[in-house]
């Protein structure tokens, strides 16, 4: 058998084959294949290469201490778990237009505020730009340093003259590396540009955040290849048309993960949203059928959402379904578990559901307001207005306990939600936090619950 020394490496996305093939099956660039031989095994053999850093017990490893630099915005530090952290790398991630550069002009202006040195690299827009839009935001008169560079070179150099403590490099599909000859915005040319910011900022003990445009239709050499490079991923959503923005922690070394800080976009720049459930809730009508509203978990904090629902009777042919803010085939699923376990006979039925306020409920605490909200719409009787309802169901249509009941109904009773319909494993701790709990240990009694009189 021939042996594996002849590799080819593609030299846009650095991708390894052990065939040539005339296109890269990873990154379907054409003829990017090139021959690279490995080194013989012989040089690779046991204890042949000198060791640079011997291994140290886990007892000799200093860590050096991290320290965390607030914004001043909350909701932001929240999401970043607790303020910006020196020496790490935060990609900030989100579609064209969301208000990255808005955020980020933002939180840069309050630290500069506080006497830090702060560096914003504007890879796309004119200085000009960034002083119009540093106006709008009220930052006209602000110390914070902005360049309009996009050289590798050139911004390391600025790293290393500048030495400031946190530096915006916007965006960093548009940073060029002279060295490479893969057009800017490639993979190769992201991931290098990336990589060499990310070690000399560690190096430098400032924090860096890269920004990258993610679009609908996916990317292609973009913020999702750098996830494993950084030690933070925030991920800017919105609904179309609403000025709600809800940045996300996706990946977080040192925070939580999944937490979210909500912001609302207006004409002087981006505001927090400091009690979001009573946005979500704000235009409910609650004595409509198929609305439920439910207490979920993002991240370390409780949000109070409706979950609405409407089932109609379908016209011909394939009924249609569709799910907004929440994942489809956790729908479909609930639509058989709710028609084979509690009789609702929603088979041919139309069915839409929808989460208000353009939030994404992907947790499993929210199959039961789900359920609850397809039953109330077919069967056009309402759920309790002044309730909340969680639970995970499964497939035999058993109510299971889901966790963190508590903090779900402090959330709930802090927006007067004073009945709590609840798995009835979580029945007891419920009890201590609402006057009111409906313990339901399957559809069946749950559904029971929308002939209550509210
Ligand atoms: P921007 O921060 O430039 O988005 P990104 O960097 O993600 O591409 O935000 C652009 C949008 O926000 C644009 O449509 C204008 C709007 N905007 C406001 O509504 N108010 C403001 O104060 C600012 C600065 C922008
Ligand atoms: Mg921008």
């Amino acid at each position: 058998m021939a042996k594996k020394d002849a590799a080819y490496v593609c030299s846009e996305c650095d991708a390894t084959f052990y065939r040539w093939s005339g296109r890269c099956p990873n990154c379907r660039q054409w003829d990017s294949l090139q021959e690279v031989r490995a080194a013989p095994a012989r040089e690779r053999s046991l204890g042949r290469a000198a060791i640079a850093t011997p291994p140290l017990s886990i007892a000799e490893i200093e860590v050096d201490p991290h320290v965390r630099v607030p914004t001043d915005i909350p909701e932001f530090d929240r999401v970043l778990g607790g303020g910006v952290l020196l020496g790490s790398t935060i990609l900030l991630g989100g579609e064209p237009g969301i208000g990255k550069s808005t955020m980020l002009l933002q939180a840069l202006g309050m630290m500069a505020a506080q006497g830090m040195r702060c560096l914003y690299v504007s890879c796309e827009e004119s200085l000009g730009q960034v002083k119009m839009r540093a106006e709008r935001l009220g930052l006209e008169r602000s110390a914070l340093a902005v360049s309009a560079e996009t050289s590798l070179e050139s911004i390391l150099a600025l790293v290393g003259t500048e030495t400031p403590q946190v530096v915006v490099v916007e965006s960093i599909q548009r940073v060029n590396a002279a060295e490479l000859d893969s057009p800017t915005g490639s993979l190769r040319q992201v991931s290098t540009c990336a990589t060499a910011l990310t070690e000399a900022c560690k190096e430098a003990g400032c924090a860096l955040f890269l920004v990258g445009h993610v679009t609908k239709q996916g990317l292609i050499a973009g913020p999702r290849a750098l996830e494993h490079l950084v030690d933070t991923v925030l991920y800017f959503e919105s609904e179309r048309f609403q000025a709600l923005r809800i940045l996300r922690a996706a990946k977080n070394r040192f925070g939580a993960v999944n937490e979210i800080g909500v912001f609302e976009m207006g004409p002087d720049g981006l505001q927090e949203v400091r009690n979001p459930s009573e946005l979500f809730l704000a235009e409910r009508d609650a004595s409509a059928s198929g609305s439920v509203v439910t207490a979920t978990m993002e991240g370390s904090r409780a949000l109070l959402v409706e979950v609405q629902a409407l089932v109609g009777p379908g016209a011909y042919g394939t009924p249609e379904r569709k799910a907004s803010g929440m994942d489809y085939r956790r729908f479909s699923m609930m639509l058989s578990v709710l028609e084979r376990q509690a009789g609702v006979e929603l088979g041919r039925c139309d069915a839409f559901v929808n989460v208000a306020g353009g939030v994404r409920v992907f947790e499993p605490a929210a199959d039961l307001p789900l359920v609850l909200a397809l039953a109330s719409s077919f069967r056009n009787r309402p759920f309790f207005s002044d309730a909340v309802a969680v639970g995970e169901v499964g497939l035999g249509g058993e109510v299971r306990a889901v966790s963190r009941i508590e903090e779900r109904l402090k959330e709930a009773r802090k927006l007067g939600f004073e009945r709590a319909v609840v798995p009835a494993g979580n029945a007891g701790a419920a009890r201590r936090l609402v006057s009111e709990v409906h313990p339901v240990r399957n559809l069946l009694e749950a559904v029971r619950c929308l002939h209550a009189p509210g």
